[in-house]
């Protein structure tokens, strides 16, 4: 009997142990700058950057500012816009329309593309349902005079919340590297406009609070309803339905801050049935404090390797936060949740100051190179939230790229289940190998990479999804065929529900994971949703089916009833620890 256990342990090893090892591809040129990236489907992703006298030209012969990503034939094609849509944020919202809010005053500049003032701006796009991107649906839609926000945003946070809708939170009214009192938008709105608060804002304290590192505030939808707002180095649970906080976290330990302008992330760790328990985990950034000039920042200052992470429940905030430290100081790093719970930590720079608006040269030292980061940090570092704190962060089996992703940077899960790294452009023009004459580093880059792990490299066995739902109810029961090699059947299964998120600027606001409860019988994987829109909030998302760490290539599905947001409350209440 012993014996037979030890042996059936062995193939199981073995591909633990050979999953480790990832690799980098560089297939295609995006076009534009995808310095805002989300991903719409198994064939096409939407590209957002700014009039910048880009390769890609729009039909009118001027430069484009908006693209199609398309996964089959890694191409760009060029996409209308007429706001301006750098510096925006955004999200889907319950009826799988893709809004993006906010961004960058009017760029006219002949021959760069001709953007009007895009800081008040929602733009809708999809769905979209056609492979190649063409038809009713895949096209942007705008009606500035009608449909637009009620105060200017530039960096501003858009989330997907329980009724479907988009709370939009923070900015500024221009562009600037530290926010002020004087420009900030230190309030709250959302899309539609609630009921009686159409044309208002909700003043916020905790944004004023934050002041002057609070743009593009890395904020989380909790397993409660209630929103974390995090910025500088504080961090507040707000209950969007009575407009009060409700407690203020312990700040970020040792100094750190990970607000814009001091960039790193903060990312909700995956989460699991039966209790949703809500970790967030917060990597990078700088130590500096928020009083500093810009003359006194260097792109020479090195980055925090601080990676610290703290459980929403009241126990898990008495016990503060969990610090631990990347393999390498990180600056502008981004997070890539991957279908069986671990995050990859990708793009960004050792060194550096302010590297968001001032990425763009700002810092005192910024002459020389042309922009406030430096030290390109070319290899990811994986994240394991499973294993014990020491343990979780590792590089091995990660591969070295030679290109260096700094400010204005992307990536994001696809679904074949690798992952598009994209962009770099620190510059606020386009630099490139014929047209850099002051040999500044760090050039325009428009080749596109996708990071492999090495069942997709070898093309080795993976389950594959035959048929599955594109709709299910929350708290409903459905029923995904699956095939599981039977070299990983007996290995641990998991089905993941995945939110990938609107990145922008490196930040993937509203990225999430929620694991959903499963059977297997032969084939047929029934699933169960979400319990309720506060664990997932009604929208789109795609599934995964994970056997011994090797994941399918992912399915879209559409969460709840599809409908108009706001969306009634549906499923059922779970007893939940979250705060
Ligand atoms: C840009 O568009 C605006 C508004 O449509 C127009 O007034 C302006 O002349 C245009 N500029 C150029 C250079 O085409
Ligand atoms: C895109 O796909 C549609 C069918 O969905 C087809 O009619 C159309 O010709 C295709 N367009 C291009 C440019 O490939
Ligand atoms: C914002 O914070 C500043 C400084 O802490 C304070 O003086 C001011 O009253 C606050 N404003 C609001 C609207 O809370
Ligand atoms: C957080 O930042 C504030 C200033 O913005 C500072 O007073 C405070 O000491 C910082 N907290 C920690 C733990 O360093
Ligand atoms: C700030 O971070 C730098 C770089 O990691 C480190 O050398 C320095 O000791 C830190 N300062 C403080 C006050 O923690
Ligand atoms: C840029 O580099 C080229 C080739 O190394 C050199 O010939 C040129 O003088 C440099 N230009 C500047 C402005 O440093
Ligand atoms: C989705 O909902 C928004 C907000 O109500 C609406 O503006 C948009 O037209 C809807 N999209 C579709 C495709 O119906």
């Amino acid at each position: 009997m012993r014996s037979t256990n030890l042996l059936s342990l062995i193939p199981f090893v073995r591909l633990a142990m050979a999953q480790n090892t990832w690799s980098f591809v560089q297939q295609g040129n995006s076009g534009i700058i995808p310095l805002e990236l989300i991903n719409l489907s198994p064939t096409l992703a939407l590209m957002y950057d700014r009039p910048l006298h880009q390769p890609a030209q729009a039909s009118n012969g001027e430069s484009a500012w908006a693209g199609l990503w398309h996964f089959d034939t890694n191409t760009a094609t060029p996409l209308e816009v007429k706001t301006n849509s750098f510096c925006a944020g955004g999200a889907f919202i319950s009826n799988g329309t893709l809004v993006s809010v906010g961004g960058q005053p009017e760029d006219d500049i002949p021959g760069w593309g001709n953007a009007t003032d895009g800081r008040m701006a929602i733009r809708l796009f999809g769905p979209c349902t056609s492979a190649n991107g063409t038809g009713p649906g895949c096209t942007v839609f705008e009606d500035p005079e009608n449909l637009h926000l009620v105060v200017t945003r530039w960096y501003p946070t858009a989330l997907r919340i329980a009724d479907g809708s988009l709370m939009i939170m923070g900015g500024s009214d221009i562009l600037t590297t530290f926010n002020g009192a004087d420009i900030a938008q230190n309030n709250i709105e959302f899309f539609p406009p609630r009921k009686g608060e159409e044309g208002t804002v909700r003043p916020n304290k905790f944004l004023n609070d934050t002041l002057p590192a609070n743009l593009f505030p890395r904020s989380q939808v909790l397993p409660s309803g209630h929103i974390l707002m995090i910025a500088n180095n504080k961090s507040a649970v707000y209950d969007v339905n009575t407009n009060t906080e409700l407690m203020r976290l312990p700040d970020l330990p040792n100094g750190v801050r990970i607000g814009v302008p001091f960039d790193g992330f903060a990312q909700l760790l995956p989460l699991s049935p039966p209790l949703y328990e809500p970790t967030v985990l917060a990597c990078g950034g700088s130590n500096k404090t928020d009083t500093i000039t810009v003359e006194e920042m260097s792109n020479q200052d090195v980055a925090t390797t601080q990676c610290s992470r703290i459980t929403l429940t009241h126990a898990g905030i008495a016990a503060g936060w969990e610090v631990e430290h990347l393999p390498d100081p990180r600056l502008l790093p981004e997070t890539v949740l991957l279908p069986n719970g671990d995050l990859i930590i990708i793009n960004g720079a050792h060194t550096g100051q302010v590297a968001q608006y001032s990425g763009y040269p700002s810092v005192g030292d910024s002459g020389a190179i042309n922009g406030n980061a430096d030290h390109p940090a070319t290899r990811p570092i994986k994240y394991k939230p499973s294993l014990p704190s020491g343990q979780r962060l590792t590089q091995v089996g990660l591969p070295t790229s030679p290109i260096p992703r700094m400010y204005h940077s992307s990536a994001v899960l696809t679904g074949k289940g690798n992952i598009m790294v994209a962009a770099s452009n620190p510059h606020p023009f386009v630099l490139t190998a014929d047209n850099n004459p002051n040999n500044y580093s760090y050039p325009s880059e428009y080749r596109v990479e996708y990071l492999n792990p090495d069942f997709i490299t070898k093309g080795s066995p993976r389950p594959v999804i035959s048929a599955s739902p594109s709709k299910l109810a929350f708290n409903a029961k459905g029923t995904i065929t699956v095939t599981i090699p039977a070299s990983l059947a007996a290995g641990e299964l998991q089905v993941s529900l995945i939110d990938m998120g609107y990145i922008t600027h490196g930040w993937h606001a509203g990225q999430r994971l929620v694991f959903l409860e499963h059977t297997l019988s032969g084939n047929k994987l029934t699933i169960t949703a979400p319990p309720n829109g506060n664990i997932y909030a009604p929208g789109p998302g795609w599934i995964y089916v994970v056997a011994n760490g090797v994941w399918s290539e992912g399915v879209q599905i559409m969460i709840g009833d599809g409908g108009n947001p706001p969306r009634p409350a549906q499923g059922v209440p779970v007893s939940i620890t979250s705060v």
